[in-house]
C-alpha cells in the first residue's frame, strides 16, 4: 500500500511531548511560545500566533481584518470548505473568483471586475504547495484599500521570488492538520508583520482576554488556544522541515520527468520564481476513472482535490451562484488526481505509480 498522506514521526517528536507530559503543564505555554518564535522565523515575519486549527486561524485572519456582517471576502471555489466557512462564520459573504487552470489558484485578471464598496478582504489560496500569484493580487488591493488573507494551509515553507508564503500579503493562515507538510496531529498558525493584528489574534485565541491581563475581556474572542503537547510535537516536525520540503520536491521532479511523455497526462505547472512545496502533486487528465481504478487494484493512494468547486454546493445556495458561473474550476474538479508524494514515497514507489499510469494507456 503507497498511502496518499503519512505524518512522518520520529523520536525527537516524541521525546519532546514526554517533556511536556512530565511537565505537568499541558496547555499553551513555553512549548507554544517557542513554536511561535521558529515559525516566524521560518515565514520571515515579525509575529506568529499558534492556534489549534487552519480554520481557526483563517477565521482569526479575517476577524483582525474586520470582516463582518455583510462584507464580501474575494476568493476561490476551488478550494477546501474550510477556506470559505469562515467567511460565513463571520456573517460575511464569500465572493468568488475562477482560477488559473495552470496553477489551480486564484486568476488575479479576474478579481477587479468582482469588487463592490462592501469588499474588505482578497483571500487567495496558496493550493497543492504553489504560492499564489502576488504582485498582480496586492496592486489591486493597494488600488482598492483592500487586506490580503493568505490561505496558506497548504504551502509552508513556500515562496515566490524569495518572500515566503506566510509573508505575500497582510496576514496569512497555516493547518498543522496531520497530512500538512508539517504537522502536530491538528493544529494552526497565523503570521502577520503587523503588531496591532497579532495583538487581535492573540485576544481572539484567548476569549478575547489580553495575555498580561486575564478575565478582562475586550472583544467577542473563542478557546482557539493550541497546547503544549500540540505545539512539543510540531517544533520537532519544524526542526525537520527543510529536508521535508526537499524530498516532496525531489520527489515531484521524478514524477513529472517521468510523466512528461504520457500525452494523456499534464504534470504540474510550476512557476517560474515559485517555490512549490508540492503539498500535492496534482496532474490533469481526461482518464481520471480508469488511472484511479488501476490504482486501486495496486493498492496505491490517491486523492481528488477538489471534486467539486464550493460554489455548486448547497451551504452556498443563499448567494445564487449557479453552474457555468467559474467554467475553469468546474472543468478542472472533473480532471485532476493527486498522486502521493510525501517524504515516505521511495524512488521505487514513484517508479510503480509511474508504470502502473503507463499501463493504463498501452492498450
Ligand atoms: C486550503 C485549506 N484551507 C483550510 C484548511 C483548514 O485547515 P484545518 O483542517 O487545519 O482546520 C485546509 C486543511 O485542511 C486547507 O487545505
Amino acid at each position: 500500500m503507497i498511502p496518499i498522506a503519512k505524518p512522518l514521526i520520529g523520536e525527537n517528536e516524541k521525546q519532546l511531548v514526554n517533556e511536556v507530559l512530565n511537565s505537568g503543564m499541558l496547555a499553551q505555554g513555553s512549548k507554544v511560545k517557542l513554536l511561535e518564535e521558529k515559525f516566524a522565523s521560518l515565514c520571515n515575519v515579525k509575529y506568529a500566533v499558534a492556534v489549534n486549527s487552519g480554520t481557526a486561524a483563517i477565521h482569526a485572519a479575517l476577524n483582525a481584518c474586520g470582516v463582518g456582517l455583510g462584507d464580501e471576502v474575494i476568493t476561490t471555489p476551488f478550494t477546501f470548505i474550510a477556506t470559505a466557512s469562515p467567511i460565513l462564520m463571520l456573517g460575511a459573504i464569500p465572493v468568488f473568483v475562477d482560477i488559473d487552470e495552470n496553477t489551480f489558484n486564484i486568476d488575479p485578471k479576474k478579481i477587479e471586475e468582482k469588487i463592490t464598496e462592501k469588499t474588505k478582504v482578497i483571500m487567495p489560496v496558496s493550493l497543492f504547495g504553489q504560492p499564489y500569484d502576488y504582485k498582480p493580487i496586492k496592486e489591486i488591493a493597494d488600488k482598492h484599500n483592500l487586506k490580503i488573507v493568505e490561505d496558506a494551509c497548504q504551502s509552508v515553507n513556500a515562496s515566490f521570488d524569495g518572500i515566503k508564503s506566510g509573508a505575500l500579503g497582510d496576514i496569512s493562515a497555516f493547518s498543522l492538520y496531520a497530512t500538512k507538510n508539517m504537522t502536530c496531529g491538528e493544529g494552526g498558525m497565523v503570521t502577520t508583520n503587523n503588531a496591532d493584528y497579532a495583538d487581535n489574534l492573540k485576544k481572539f485565541r484567548h476569549h478575547g482576554q489580553s495575555e498580561e491581563a486575564r478575565y478582562n475581556y475586550h472583544s467577542l474572542g473563542y478557546n482557539y488556544r493550541m497546547s503544549d503537547l500540540h505545539a512539543a510535537i510540531a517544533l520537532a516536525q519544524i526542526g525537520r522541515i527543510e529536508e521535508f520540503t526537499e524530498k516532496r520536491i525531489e520527489n515531484a521532479k521524478m514524477f513529472t520527468e517521468k510523466l512528461k511523455n504520457i500525452k494523456e497526462i499534464t504534470t504540474p505547472y510550476v512557476v517560474p520564481n515559485v517555490k512549490h512545496v508540492f503539498h500535492q502533486y496534482t496532474i490533469k487528465t481526461d482518464h481520471r476513472d480508469k488511472i484511479i481504478e488501476a490504482f486501486k487494484k495496486k493498492g496505491i493512494g490517491f486523492g481528488i482535490f477538489y471534486p467539486k468547486p464550493l460554489h455548486l454546493f448547497p451551504l452556498f445556495s443563499k448567494f445564487r451562484y449557479k453552474e457555468r458561473d467559474f467554467p475553469v474550476a468546474e472543468k478542472i474538479a472533473n480532471q485532476v488526481l493527486s498522486l502521493p508524494v510525501h517524504p515516505g514515497v521511495s524512488k521505487e514507489n514513484i517508479d510503480e505509480i509511474v508504470s502502473t499510469i503507463e499501463e493504463v494507456f498501452k492498450c
